[in-house]
């Protein structure tokens, strides 16, 4: 193919125009800049010099590189001057009607061939390619704010659409040093489809009260490596924005989770728009700025105090047993590892002192810290040891049947006062209560995989904890070097309620056939800057396990959405459970 589009005209030099006038300068293309008049004409010109000069005091750009850019783009204000452009990318404000307008001018102005292609982030690219009389020129190119960071391009192809002129636009975006991922005409494409109704749904959550904003942010940061909380991301992105690009999707999709959330529209029409007006979810500093200031909580009231623990108690000998343990330990609690028999806990005390080793090998414990730890666990295969303890995690296998039996040994065993937790993931903490004499005294700590590394811990309080108990339990974890965040008895706690409905949304998307495997993971990857694309995850995690996770989610929450996609349940089926069996949404093996 020769190089594709040695000319391009940008109509809209504002955010997203300028920065994409830059790339294709950069790229060694002439760059036709299109304003609406000379007034934002020399303001946008403005725009791109400030932008280039900061790029050559962050040496991202050489002098003479700045200078021979600059003289590849030219800035007007006349429509015409779009006649000589092989491509022309609109960046003009998100209204319909406005693009329309554009894209039937720039019909009659551009040669037949002149591909046209859209910046929309939500506006149909159909509506707008049936303005002109070339649909199958027309296509979405929709790039990433700030323009010289984000990798990603998604190309957005309409039922019309040429498959050449989709394959030049990908070429062209490789060309700009970006990657392309192709995607249909649907409200929000791949990222945003995929983004929006999970930042929706954390909305939702806080309106509900179910945890605050610093907690469900946190959440999703320690819990899943998310750059950012979905609440500061919205204020980031602007909670008009993201409310119109929701409101698009739901007029598409019909699907409730779409729907925008009643505060979105509250913030909304009290001018809280996120970052950009000085406050949204987050208070700031000031308008534009990104620091949060700190506000009295509405709640306000102190926190009752814990009770004391000098020692615990771990019920179990598995991944997460031994992983709990280990945190005890290393912040200097003497433990009891008990599990079912001496021959698994010891066995689960010689896992412990090779993760220990493996820490010590690499660097990150010294010898005497691994030894100290070592000593302060103890191996048991009889729970009567445990009665001595102030508190007991237990981390045995996720069946109810299981955990409500070993609650109501525990509730003989342990003394009275002592704390009973579970580390359940999707079990209801009130049912391994209620097998105990002593509900209140019973609480949930959501540890994560691997329990050593991962910051997060949900504290889940169920109707009847006693506050002290709560407090008890955040302290200790604030004392193992743990995170706290704490939320009520239900299903999913925060992270899982508001990972798997993502994940369930991305396998669906791969049903519908709306993007590959590889487009999607790429697309969350470079998009919002996730550590693991979501086939990736559900690979790691196990499509049994998320499976059931989803089923737990829906019968909880009955919303339509939520329920599991026929693509995650014939894989299991099948047995393509992900990494531990060779294949899942991709084939291990043969890699
Ligand atoms: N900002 C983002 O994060 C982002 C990311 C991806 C896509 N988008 C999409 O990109 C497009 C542009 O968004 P933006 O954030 O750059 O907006 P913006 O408001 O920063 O810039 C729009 C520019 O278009 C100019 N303009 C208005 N009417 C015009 C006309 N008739 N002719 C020529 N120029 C005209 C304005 O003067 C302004 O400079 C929108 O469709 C938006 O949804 C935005």
């Amino acid at each position: 193919m020769e190089r594709p589009f040695p000319t391009v005209a940008v109509v809209g030099l504002g955010t997203m125009g300028a920065g994409i006038a830059v790339a294709i300068a950069q790229s060694g293309r002439r760059v036709i800049g299109i304003e609406a008049d000379a007034d934002a004409a020399g303001r946008a010109l403005g725009r791109i010099e400030e932008a280039t000069a900061r790029a050559v005091r962050r040496e991202r750009l050489t002098d003479a590189e700045r200078t021979a850019l600059l003289g590849l783009i030219s800035v007007g204000d006349r429509l015409d001057a779009a006649a000589t452009a092989d491509l022309v990318i609109e960046e003009v404000p998100e209204q319909l009607e406005l693009k329309r307008e554009i894209f039937a001018e720039l019909d009659r102005i551009c040669p037949p061939e002149t591909v046209l292609a859209t910046g929309t982030t939500a506006l149909s690219v159909t509506r707008i390619a049936a303005a002109t009389a070339r649909p199958e020129r027309v296509l979405g190119l929709h790039f990433f704010n700030p323009v010289h960071t984000m990798k990603l391009v998604e190309v957005v192809r309409t039922v019309l659409t040429s498959p050449q002129a989709s394959e030049e636009a990908a070429a062209f975006a490789r060309e700009l040093g970006k990657e392309p991922v192709a995607a249909g005409d649907r409200a929000g494409f791949i990222v945003n489809g995929l983004l929006f109704a999970y930042l929706n749904q954390a909305a939702a959550m806080l309106e509900s009260r179910y945890a605050t904003r610093e907690d469900i942010d946190a959440a999703m940061r320690l819990g899943c490596g998310l750059p950012m909380g979905p609440l500061a991301l919205l204020d980031l992105i602007g909670i008009d924005t993201a409310r119109t690009v929701l409101e698009a999707m739901y007029e598409q999709s019909r699907d409730r989770l779409h729907a925008p959330a009643p505060i979105l529209g509250q913030l909304v029409a009290a001018g809280l728009l996120g970052r950009k007006t000085g406050r949204g979810f987050y208070a700031y500093d000031a308008p534009g700025s990104s620091r949060a200031v700190a506000e009295a909580s509405a709640g306000g009231t102190a926190r009752v105090a814990g009770r004391p623990v000098a020692s615990v108690g771990v019920c179990g000998s598995g991944t997460m047993a031994t992983g709990i343990v280990e945190v005890f330990a290393k912040a200097g609690l003497p433990v009891l590892l008990a599990a079912r028999s001496q021959e698994k806990a010891d066995r689960a005390k010689a896992q412990l002192a090779k993760s220990l080793e493996r820490s010590v090998s690499r660097g990150r414990l010294a010898a005497e810290q691994r030894d100290a730890a070592l000593a302060l666990v103890t191996a048991t295969g009889s729970y009567a040891d445990l009665a001595g303890v102030d508190l007991v995690v237990e981390a045995v296998a996720e069946d109810l049947a299981v955990k409500r039996d070993l609650f109501a040994v525990l509730d003989k065993i342990v003394k009275p006062g002592a704390v009973l937790a579970t580390t359940t993931s999707s079990l209801p903490v009130i049912s391994c209560a209620t097998a105990t004499s002593r509900p209140h005294d019973v609480i949930g700590m959501h540890f994560f995989n691997p329990a050593p590394a991962m910051k997060l811990v949900e504290v889940v309080s169920t109707v009847l904890t006693s506050p002290d108990v709560t407090s008890t339990v955040l302290d200790l974890c604030t004392k193992v070097r743990k995170h706290p965040v704490e939320c009520g008895d239900r299903a999913g706690f925060i992270v899982n309620a508001l990972l798997f409905p993502y994940l369930n949304d991305a396998v669906r998307m791969l049903q519908e056939h709306y993007a590959t495997v590889d487009d999607i993971d790429t697309a969350m990857k470079l998009g919002c800057g996730y550590p693991m694309g979501p086939f990736e995850l559900l690979d790691v995690v196990g499509l049994d396990v998320s499976l059931t996770i989803e089923k737990v989610l829906h019968q909880e929450f009955r919303e339509p959405g939520l329920a599991a996609a026929p693509l995650l349940e014939h894989l299991v089926a099948a047995g393509c459970l992900g990494r531990k069996t060779g294949r899942g949404f991709r084939d291990h093996a043969r890699r």
